[in-house]
């Protein structure tokens, strides 16, 4: 993978020639403050006209601290002030408004897929820039974005591209996850299809394995192959109750793309990819690959619940489970050290 692949991955660079397969967006580039402000790991402070809690450092006064949430007794300390974007909230207010009321906020690249637990309704859904900046300021993937974004490519000793960063909104779209699919395209060939949301099993997948696989080659040859700018990428399509395919998402063709029910030593070998129900004594189908989870016991837990938060201290902080509470007070009175479990939320 090389870092001029990763530079064509962005959402401007392919939105622009897929707009009529995709999901209705609009890009706004990110002003520098506020690309400071995101890469400030010492504020979780909401901007002003936001309804959502603010963090200060200090006691402040009756009459300002009825909104303020207050995590120190430590007088010498100055209040944060909240930062203010007025320019580009209003921007982004009016984006919002124009896709609807709701949006799914992405970077160049990546969606803050690990920080949906945080909001509110555990979702990435958003309708303000509180919203958007909540979960950006809590997702190691837009951190990645931003910080090193050619993490893996082999022409490391070039230059970085200069990149132009922008907050990308969708139109808020209720998807669900067993009609989507990962496309692996190499030197213009379709290649390998997988079945995006591996951890569950999905029976409509095994019993429309033909025409899903039919209706995703169809799409690729008609919109998408040779129209892209390299030979080697991943595209993510959702095939509606329908039939009708859409284009999700285009990523570089290299590690830093998680390749799912395939690994990323088969896909760059020369040799022949198997399918999920391939079997030895039948002659293998001319297309891609395709593979998704055959059987329930085949399950998996989701791969972003290693971002959560324990679900003891979950339950310990919000005093939901007072027994565990009981313990964990009576296991701090003899000194012991509490053994908190790997269970996450
Ligand atoms: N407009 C939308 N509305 C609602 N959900 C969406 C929307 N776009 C994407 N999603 C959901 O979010 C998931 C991640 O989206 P997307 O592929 O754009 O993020 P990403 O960060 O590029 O992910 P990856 O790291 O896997 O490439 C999708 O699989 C889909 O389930
Ligand atoms: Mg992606």
């Amino acid at each position: 993978m090389k870092k001029e692949q990763v530079v064509n991955c962005q959402f401007s660079v392919w939105y622009p020639i897929f707009k009529k397969f995709t999901i209705k967006s609009s890009i706004l580039p990110l002003p520098q403050n506020v690309i400071d402000y995101l890469l400030d790991d010492g504020t979780l402070v909401v901007p002003e006209g936001s309804s959502s809690l603010q963090q200060t450092h200090n006691n402040t006064s009756d009459s300002e601290a009825d909104d303020d949430v207050q995590w120190s007794d430590d007088e010498s300390t100055e209040t944060v002030k909240a930062p203010e974007f007025p320019d580009f909230n209003a921007k982004v207010l009016e984006a919002i408004n124009a896709l609807g009321g709701r949006v799914f906020p992405k970077l160049n690249w990546s969606a803050p897929r690990d920080a949906n637990w945080i909001a509110l309704n555990s979702s990435l859904e958003c309708q303000s820039l509180s919203d958007i900046f909540l979960l950006f300021k809590s997702s190691d993937f837009v951190t990645h974005d931003l910080t090193q974004p050619f993490i893996h490519c082999s022409d490391d000793d070039s230059p970085d591209p200069v990149i132009s960063y922008e907050l990308v909104l969708r139109k808020w779209s209720e998807l669900i996850p067993g009609g989507e699919f990962r496309c692996f395209v190499k030197e213009h060939k379709l290649i390998a299809i997988s079945q995006r949301d591996y951890t569950q099993y999905y029976h409509h997948i095994s019993k429309q394995e033909h025409s899903i696989s039919h209706s995703i080659q169809g799409f690729f040859r008609d919109h998408i192959q040779y129209k892209f700018l390299d030979d080697d990428y991943v595209f993510d399509v959702y095939r509606d109750s329908c039939g009708r395919v859409w284009l999700i998402d285009i990523n570089p063709f290299g590690p830093v793309t998680d390749s799912l029910l395939f690994t990323w030593e088969e896909l760059t070998s020369a040799s022949r990819l198997t399918a999920s129900q391939a079997q030895d004594d039948m002659p293998q189908e001319e297309g891609p690959a395709f593979r998704y989870t055959t059987s329930e016991v085949t399950v998996q837990p989701s791969p972003c619940l290693s971002y959560r938060m324990p679900r003891d201290f979950v339950d310990l902080s919000t005093g939901e489970d007072a027994y565990k509470l009981i313990d964990f007070l009576k296991l701090t009175e003899t000194e012991t050290t509490l053994d908190v479990k790997e269970k996450v939320v």
